[in-house]
Parts: C-alpha cells; sequence; structure tokens
C-alpha cells in the first residue's frame, strides 16, 4: 500500500507539471495514462494485492489520480481546440471572410429607378412631411369638410390634434411645394403614405407613392400623355403600350387612371391583368383650377399635370410581388433578391 501511494504521488508530479507542446504530445499523454493499457488501468490492476482492510482508502487514491488525470487530458483538449483555429497553420496572405453586405430595399430600387427616370427629363425631387395637417392633405387639395371623396381613403387621424393626420397620399407635397410659389414647377415627390386599412397580401397600412406635379404656362393633356408615355417605356421597356381612362379625383380635372399592356403575359391574359391584358398603374390629370386659386395661381395664365403612382404596384408589376406584406416581413430570403440598377 506504501508504495502503491508513493507510485501515484509520482505519477501525480508528472501530471501536474505536464505541458504538451502540441497535440501530439497530448496523444502521447492521453496513450500512457489513459490508453487500454496505460498507467491508470494498470494502477487500479494492482487493487488486487492490496489487503482488504485497506481498500477503501486506496479505492479512493485511485480515483482521485484516475480524475486528475482525465482532467488534465480534457483541459488540453479543449485548450487545443480553442487556439486549433488561430494556429500557425492559418495562412494570413489569404483573403479574409467577407461580412454578408446588405442590399438595397425593393420598393428603394424601384423608387429611385422611377426618380432617376424623371429626373432625366428636368423633374426634380420634393418632400414633405409625413404628418400633414388637414389643409395640405385634403382641402387644399379641392377636398373641403365633409367632402364625400374624403372617403376614398381611410384617414390615420392624430389624437392629440385632429387636424393633423398621417398623410394619406403624397398629393399632399403638389400643396406644399404650390404655396412655396416658384414657377415653374417641375417636381417628382416620392414617399410613405399611411391609411387605415386591414393588413392583407393587397392591402397595407402603409405603403408608398410618387407623386408627379408640372406647372407651367401652356402645359396641355398632350404633354401628360408624353410624359407619362416615356416613363413607362423606361421602366416597362419600348413595347409597352398605355392607355387612359376618365376617372374622377378632386384635384385634377380631367381626370384620369392608366393602364400598360401587361408586361408578364403581354396583352393574352395572365392573374397579374386578371385576363384582360391591362394593369392599372397610376392616376393622373389637369391640375384642377381651384387648386390653382388655392395657392394664388391664375389658373388663366398657368396650367399643369399631375400624377400619383404606387411604388408597391410598380414593384410588384416589375418583380411580380405578389404579396404586399413581403415588403415589410424583413425575410433576407426575400430581400437579397433584388440588386440595385
Ligand atoms: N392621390 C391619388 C391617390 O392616392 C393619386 C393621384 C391621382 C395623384 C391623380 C395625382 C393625380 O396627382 O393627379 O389615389
Amino acid at each position: 500500500m506504501q508504495s502503491l501511494k508513493e507510485q501515484l504521488q509520482a505519477y501525480e508530479q508528472d501530471i501536474n507539471a505536464f505541458s504538451p507542446a502540441d497535440a501530439a504530445e497530448l496523444e502521447n499523454y492521453r496513450i500512457k495514462y489513459l490508453g487500454t493499457k496505460g498507467l491508470v488501468k494498470q494502477v487500479f490492476g494492482e487493487m488486487k494485492n492490496v489487503p482488504a482492510d485497506q481498500k477503501k482508502e486506496a479505492g479512493q487514491l485511485l480515483n482521485t489520480f484516475k480524475q486528475l488525470a482525465e482532467a488534465k487530458y480534457e483541459a488540453f483538449k479543449h485548450l487545443q481546440e480553442q487556439s486549433g483555429k488561430k494556429s500557425n497553420d492559418i495562412d494570413i496572405t489569404l483573403p479574409g471572410t467577407a461580412l454578408p453586405s446588405g442590399t438595397r430595399h425593393p420598393l428603394r430600387v424601384v423608387e429611385n429607378e422611377i426618380v432617376s427616370i424623371f429626373e432625366k427629363i428636368g423633374f426634380s425631387v420634393a418632400t414633405g412631411p409625413e404628418i400633414e395637417d388637414d389643409w395640405h392633405n385634403f382641402t387644399s387639395l379641392n377636398m373641403p369638410e365633409h367632402h364625400p371623396a374624403r372617403d376614398m381613403q381611410d384617414t390615420f387621424y392624430v389624437s392629440q390634434n385632429p387636424d393633423w393626420v398621417l398623410r394619406t397620399h403624397t398629393s399632399s407635397v403638389q400643396a406644399r411645394i404650390m404655396e412655396q410659389g416658384n414657377l415653374p414647377v417641375r417636381v417628382i415627390c416620392p414617399g410613405r403614405v399611411y391609411r387605415n386599412e386591414t393588413i392583407s397580401a393587397r392591402a397595407h397600412c402603409f405603403f408608398h407613392q410618387c407623386e408627379g406635379l408640372y406647372i407651367d404656362k401652356n402645359v396641355s393633356f398632350a404633354d401628360l400623355k408624353q410624359t407619362l408615355y416615356y416613363f413607362v417605356t423606361e421602366m416597362f421597356g419600348a413595347d409597352t403600350k398605355l392607355r387612359f381612362r376618365p376617372s374622377y379625383f378632386p384635384f385634377t380635372e380631367p381626370s384620369a387612371e392608366m393602364d400598360i399592356s401587361c408586361t408578364v403575359c403581354g396583352g393574352s391574359g395572365c392573374s397579374l391583368c386578371k385576363h384582360t391584358g391591362w394593369v392599372e398603374i397610376l392616376g393622373c390629370g389637369m391640375v384642377h383650377p381651384n387648386m390653382l386659386r388655392n395657392f394664388d395661381i391664375d389658373p388663366e395664365v398657368y396650367t399643369g399635370f399631375a400624377f400619383g403612382m404606387g411604388v408597391e404596384r410598380i414593384t410588384q408589376i416589375k418583380y411580380q410581388v405578389n404579396d404586399l406584406r413581403l415588403y415589410s416581413q424583413n425575410d433576407i430570403r426575400f430581400l437579397k433578391q433584388f440588386q440595385s440598377a
């Protein structure tokens, strides 16, 4: 028993001093102590020679020894696994791991494209606040209080002040531009708008629009048509056809809605165009004389056209996205499919 104790002490000293320089040394240690013919097995084999009354003490000593031998091995193995990744077999001349870079949001890609198409023909960008007052969002746009056209848009009101709304359309920016009184005007106004809609594949409580406004002497409906024709062919390709349908907006007279030939089926009929061959993309018209008067612009001298389109709608047609909710769910698998032009 005495000699077993001494032997274990010697091994324990050896183990405590052990510090492997590399994986091979650690493996030698493992074989020496923990292998099938290792020292731990050997000393346990000597239990049979220990007198019965000392077996208990010997058993404890052996277990402590075994635990020490194992713990030492596990500790160094763990250390080597950790440092293995940055050990000297790394080639520091190799390129590093690139951080994944984000992409522009599809709506921003399309908005940028719309803006740059209009910039090429002399439009500049104008913006306005998302929290608007009644005058700029409704009244000045020829929609006085109780005007039925207000019901066309379900409005979010700001509870602290019933005169404030979350703008329901970017036409409010038209009002702000006219208010500045710098004529002629040629602006494109992209931005976010809000409506109290239940969220579904086809409706959302916020979305994006791009407004256009052109006011000068002698601006005619022909100018509106030609401008939009230019836009459509730039955006959707030279073969795209367009048609205007008479419509109603309080701030334009005459008013129209504009359709383009379906870019998916080319006009033969599909689910995007609901088998009509046409898809509606915007509302437009000649600025209503009342609206000009609201901003002290003389309708006998100046005329203008305006149009407003939904950015989600244009994106849906261009990329065949059929669920509006995808734009705000932040699913990276969706978002990374759009590269900026
Ligand atoms: N503001 C309209 C809407 O949100 C869109 C619109 C229609 C804008 C005709 C215009 C326009 O400037 O002339 O539905």
